[in-house]
């Protein structure tokens, strides 16, 4: 019934994820439970139990509906990292109304281009965020987006940092003041869903410029994303889980906000940076909630391993149990200081490999499983992993080749929103007779048959964990009035694991300069957004390419990095 690749699973089954992972709770001994602890990066805290959580979630669902948004139509959420904004995800998904989380660290065109592809007629946003002692102005963002797209009829703006904002008459309205009126009553019906209906969309970099809208549905990714958190990190009713991503991103929706609920987990949720305003802050926050199991990414590990040992020593972690990471390949150096310095060396690294498309963690070990630093280990019990050549042929030991997925699993992506050919294009055309899913990742298996990640083999880069592609930076610098044509490429980072290096070949007329350098960084900053802003900007009079116009990213990454240049043969010039 379920033709390749539009597979479909638990067809005919009804359901809500929002049933499973609050209504459900409030019915047992769990209401009372803590469901959510908040620090905010100012130091202010909050808590929910299971049974606050119900309410509020009925409470905006309530709020949503009386804004005319309906079974089916799409919510655009973009906030910082409180409460708020797990309880509008949950309020989306009792309604039946999918909803597109745009991460707060993208510009204003980046969230008007998501906008406009999920058509929202309703932006749920906050007047800001803090980050390292600063606000993050994300209402005036919106505003500048909104200004571009002509669908948003209503947007909704909880008030967290409470400088002074715009707020357009008939456009604009307060969280708190909506949820005071008798509309916003505290008992909601949940929708009742079809396991296949839309859950979310979001939106993740490919190689062309165009964001892709990965979408998931409420039933498979409701049960793979609550067993691989129950078997992965052994998740237990007294655990206190710190899942230190951002909602905004596929490890948060999975594994903050839906996958510990459903397991009536209570989850803490900590809004700013790492090293705010002391290089303990984590560690303070570990100490200080008793956190049990600690997820995060290599990124941010070596973030705060760069500050010594000093910083932790200061704490008492010994309520860690279990660490976890995510985003990018480990490096042992990393693996190391986390496990000793952080887990005591009594703490397994659960190092998870997956992806926003796979919606749960594909390979990765399970507690009992022997580590070996820098890899992801084996396939979750289940899933059928393999490194295979060209031709499909299984690589041997030792040898590099695609990472391929050879059966679907629950919370596989369903599609690209509005855009089925791209999803077969994408993932299912290099093995198209085999029927298996191409993951965009090169790895190496080991004679363990344990996995070794090594990085994108298309045009994605990942800086700080977080994933961008080319061709969206590129556009944002051919954007630039003095930008001709322009190539980016990532290299390796003792920090970010890669930065972004952009090679500009300017208009006739056209100098470049550090000044112009700095306008152009701005410019991306602005059009694309902060994490996308290039490390290094060159100017070039031509770029490496192919004879039909490719341009050769490898010879640009060998030059940049003094490494030797390789096959030359199909240079145009
Ligand atoms: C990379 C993040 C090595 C990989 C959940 C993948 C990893 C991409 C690991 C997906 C890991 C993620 N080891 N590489 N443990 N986890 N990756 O969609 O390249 O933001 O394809 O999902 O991150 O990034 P995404």
């Amino acid at each position: 019934m379920s033709a390749i690749p539009f597979y479909k699973w638990f067809v005919g089954g009804k359901t809500n994820i929002a049933l499973n992972a609050v209504d459900r709770h409030v019915k047992t001994w769990r209401r009372n439970k803590l469901a959510i602890i908040w620090e905010g990066e100012n130091g202010e805290k909050r808590t929910y139990s299971y049974w606050r959580l119900y309410q509020e979630v009925n409470k905006f669902a309530n709020v949503l509906r009386s804004m005319g948004v309906r079974k089916g139509d799409t919510v655009t959420i973009y906030m910082g990292r409180t409460p708020e904004i797990v309880i509008a995800m949950l309020a989306c998904a009792k309604i039946g109304a999918p909803h597109s989380v745009v991460y707060g660290g993208f510009s204003d065109q980046a969230l008007a281009d998501r906008i406009a592809d999920a058509k929202s007629k309703v932006v749920v946003t906050s007047d800001g965020s803090w980050l390292r002692g600063k606000i993050v102005p994300l209402k005036n963002v919106v505003d500048e987006a909104v200004q571009r797209s002509p669908v948003v009829q209503s947007v909704i703006v909880y008030k967290r940092t409470g400088q002074e904002i715009n707020m357009e008459q008939g456009r604009d309205y307060w969280w708190h003041e909506l949820m005071a009126l008798p509309i916003a009553s505290n008992k909601c019906e949940t929708e009742v869903m079809d396991a296949e209906d839309p859950l979310f969309i979001l939106y993740t970099s490919g190689t062309t410029g165009k964001p892709k809208g990965i979408l998931h549905t409420h039933g498979g990714y409701q049960v793979y994303t609550s067993t691989t958190l129950e078997w992965v990190f052994d998740l237990k009713d007294e655990d206190r889980w710190w899942c230190a991503a951002d909602p905004g991103w596929i490890t948060g929706h999975s594994y903050i906000v839906y996958a510990p609920l459903i397991l009536g987990a209570t989850s803490f949720i900590y809004e700013g940076a790492p090293t705010y305003p002391y290089p303990d802050r984590w560690w303070r926050l570990v100490e200080e909630y008793g956190i049990t199991v600690l997820y995060t990414a290599p990124t941010a590990i070596r973030g705060l391993m760069r500050f010594g040992d000093a910083w932790p020593a200061r704490h008492d972690l010994s309520s860690l149990r279990l660490l976890g990471s995510v985003g990018e390949p480990i490096n042992p150096e990393a693996w190391k200081w986390f496990y000793k310095v952080i887990g005591g060396e009594r703490c397994p690294i659960m190092d998870t490999w997956w992806q926003t498309e796979t919606g749960g963690f594909v390979i990765t070990p399970l507690p009992s499983v022997p580590l070996k630093p820098g890899s992801a280990t084996r396939p979750f019990p289940g899933q059928v992993v393999d490194v295979v050549d060209e031709h499909g042929n299984s690589c041997e030991a030792g040898v590099e080749g695609k990472l391929v997925i050879k059966r679907p699993w629950p919370s596989m992506l369903r599609t690209v929103w509005g855009d089925p050919d791209r999803y077969i294009k994408q993932y299912w055309t290099d093995y198209a007779q085999q029927g298996w899913y191409l993951a965009g990742d090169s790895a190496r298996k080991d004679a363990d048959g344990y996995i070794w990640v090594i990085g994108r083999i298309d045009d994605v880069i990942k800086v700080s964990g977080y994933r961008l592609g080319t061709a969206e930076i590129e556009s944002g610098l051919v954007s630039y009035r003095d930008v001709a044509e322009a190539a980016v490429i990532a290299v390796p980072d003792e920090l970010k694991g890669s930065v972004i290096y952009a090679y500009c070949i300017l208009n006739a007329g056209s100098t470049g300069s550090d000044e112009l350098e700095k306008a152009i960084k701005k410019h991306i900053r602005e059009e694309v957004g902060p994490i996308a802003v290039p490390e290094k900007i060159e100017f070039v009079t031509t770029l490496p390419k192919t004879r039909s116009g490719k341009i050769m990213r490898r010879v640009l990454k060998a030059r940049a990095q003094g490494l030797p240049e390789g096959d030359l043969s199909t240079l145009e010039d």
